[in-house]
């Protein structure tokens, strides 16, 4: 039960005792989860009891591993459970003094969630929403306290993540967003203050990045398994960003970018179709049992310490190696590994056999290099990206047989190796840096600064730094020049670098 101040006065984060918890799907359950094992009473309300029990089997589930993985006992486990109660009727949040929704991402529900609760629920109770999105000004406009509403935005997993964004619309009262951000961290999560914008900070950074990823899938430029091992080895993210997308859902994430698309425009937010044919195939992530990957057959997106091409050393690499390009930097490196390995190196680069070109960053040299040599259909790029990731560099006038036998070259490396074509940044960079140029778009618009938008994909995604460290990491020039590349490449805006990262990177300044 929630303490009792005067009716219509405000409650302290103290005084919030009783949760309620609208809808029940992953993220639903998760917050449950999240609210209950802080020693909150919750009331979990799904309107349809299939997918009331569904949540609640959820909850045990995922309270039953963590008891296996010894973070719980039996008996906290009991007592957590005994802190909730099922619900299948708004009207049972009455008592709450917070209600966190979590209910599908269409205006029309939320706006009919928010009156019915308006009705329901004590005059100085907090309603907020888990949108994703969606604007929470147009939620609370639903009600008649929109001073009392506000977004409370988790990230999946609920119970690992440590961001909550907590969103607040020209309406919010300040008592109402400084009593979320105690209850934030009395979670042990870490809050955020984030202006209602489509997308908030992180998921309007994040989908675009997704969703570049699905259409470097689908136009064939790389496989989900490469694309996913060239962030997690190359970049250092904790997932690649197809296993991510079947993480959060694809129906979500569709309904994000139609959300971001709406309010910004532009090419970065449009939809992949490719996207758009999974979710309308019903195929929409971990939960559906297939998205990207078939979870039905246990096949999981590959770890990036596992081979990603052939790591097969049945395919003979035919005489000695010719090593062609780069002298210095990771190109030297990759040629004291191939070295290091025991592979015999020619010196003649007109003799026969393979040909490996030591790719130079920014990417683009591999098919000039090839042409130098006169023959170009025994060559293959290689480019060492970071201390893990090898990515194969593939041109258009290579030979099936060089690419397996740069293949099984790569593989004995003891590097995640990736296959890619021979186009700007490659692989991980061709999916990094307009990453790392939309956020510095958001702090270029003022959407957020530069720490607010590391802390967020910290916190938030899991990533080891935030994208401006990471841009500083990689070095401007660098990112800069694969923009530039990219951009002329593909004649695609999305690309066009942002005016302050050539600014800064003229001026030698950096974002952090
Ligand atoms: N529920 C509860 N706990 C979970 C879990 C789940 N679904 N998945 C993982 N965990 C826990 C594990 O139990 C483990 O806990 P422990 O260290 O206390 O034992 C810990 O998380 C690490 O798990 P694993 O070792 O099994 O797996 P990984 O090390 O591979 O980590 C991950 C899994 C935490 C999901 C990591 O891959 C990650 O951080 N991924 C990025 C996730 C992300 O970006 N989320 C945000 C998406 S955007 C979003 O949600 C917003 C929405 O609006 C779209």
């Amino acid at each position: 039960m929630a303490g009792r101040p005067a009716a219509g006065g405000n409650l302290t984060a103290m005084e919030i005792r009783e949760v309620a918890v609208i809808g029940l799907g992953t993220m639903g359950a998760g917050i449950v989860e999240v609210f209950a094992r802080a020693g909150l009473a919750v009331v979990a309300i799904d309107v349809d009891p299939g997918a009331l029990e569904r949540g609640m089997a959820t909850l045990d589930r995922s309270l039953g591993k963590a008891v296996a993985r010894g973070k719980l006992t039996e008996q906290e486990k009991a007592a957590v459970l005994a802190r909730v109660r099922p619900a299948d009727r708004l009207g049972a949040a009455a008592a709450a003094g917070l209600v966190v929704e979590g209910v599908p991402e269409r205006m029309e529900i939320k706006r009919q969630v928010f009156a019915e609760l308006d009705q329901a629920c004590r005059p100085e109770a907090i309603l907020a929403t888990n949108t994703s999105s969606l604007s929470v000004t147009a939620i609370a406009a639903a009600t008649r306290r929109p001073g009392r509403v506000a977004g409370l935005h988790f990230f999946n997993p609920a119970q690992v993540m440590r961001l909550v964004e907590v969103i607040t619309t020209v309406r919010t009262a300040p008592a109402t967003s400084q009593v979320l951000t105690e209850l934030v961290r009395r979670l042990g999560k870490t809050p955020v203050q984030v202006a209602d914008r489509a997308g908030f900070v992180a998921n309007a950074l994040l989908l675009p990045y997704l969703n570049h990823a699905v259409r470097l899938l689908e136009t064939g430029y790389a496989t989900r398994e490469d694309i996913d091992a060239a962030a997690t080895a190359g970049i250092g993210l904790p997932m690649g960003p197809l296993a991510l997308l079947d993480l959060i859902g694809l129906d979500t994430s569709l309904s994000v970018l139609e959300v971001l698309s709406g309010e910004f425009g532009g090419p970065r937010f449009a939809a992949a179709p490719m996207l758009r044919r999974l979710v309308e195939a019903g195929l929409t992530g971990r939960k559906a049992g297939r998205g990207f990957y078939d979870y039905e057959t246990k096949e999981r997106a590959r770890r990036p310490d596992s081979d990603t091409v052939l790591n097969d050393d049945r395919v003979a690499v035919p005489g000695p190696v010719t090593l062609v390009g780069a002298a210095a930097g990771p190109g030297m490196r990759l040629a004291e590994m191939i070295e290091a390995a025991g592979w015999p190196v020619a010196a003649d680069p007109h003799g026969s056999g393979l040909v490996i070109v030591l790719a130079k960053e920014p990417g683009t040299d591999v098919l000039d290099a090839a042409l130098a040599t006169g023959r170009p259909a025994d060559a293959v790029g290689l480019h060492l990206a970071g201390d893990q990731l090898i990515e194969l560099i593939v041109t258009p006038m290579s030979a099936p047989g060089a690419v397996e036998a740069a293949a099984a070259l790569a593989g004995s490396l003891g590097h995640t190796v990736v296959r890619c074509k021979d186009r700007p940044g490659f692989l991980a960079g061709a999916l990094l840096c307009p990453h790392l140029n939309d956020a510095v778009r958001m702090v270029q618009d003022g959407h957020a600064s530069a720490a607010d938008i590391d802390a967020a994909m910290t916190l938030g995604c899991g990533y080891p730094r935030g994208p401006l460290q990471l841009l500083d990491q990689a070095g401007l020039g660098y990112v800069l020049t694969v923009l530039t590349q990219m951009y002329r490449r593909y004649g695609d805006p999305a690309f066009a670098p942002a005016p302050l990262l050539a600014e800064h990177a003229a001026a030698g300044l950096a974002f952090r």
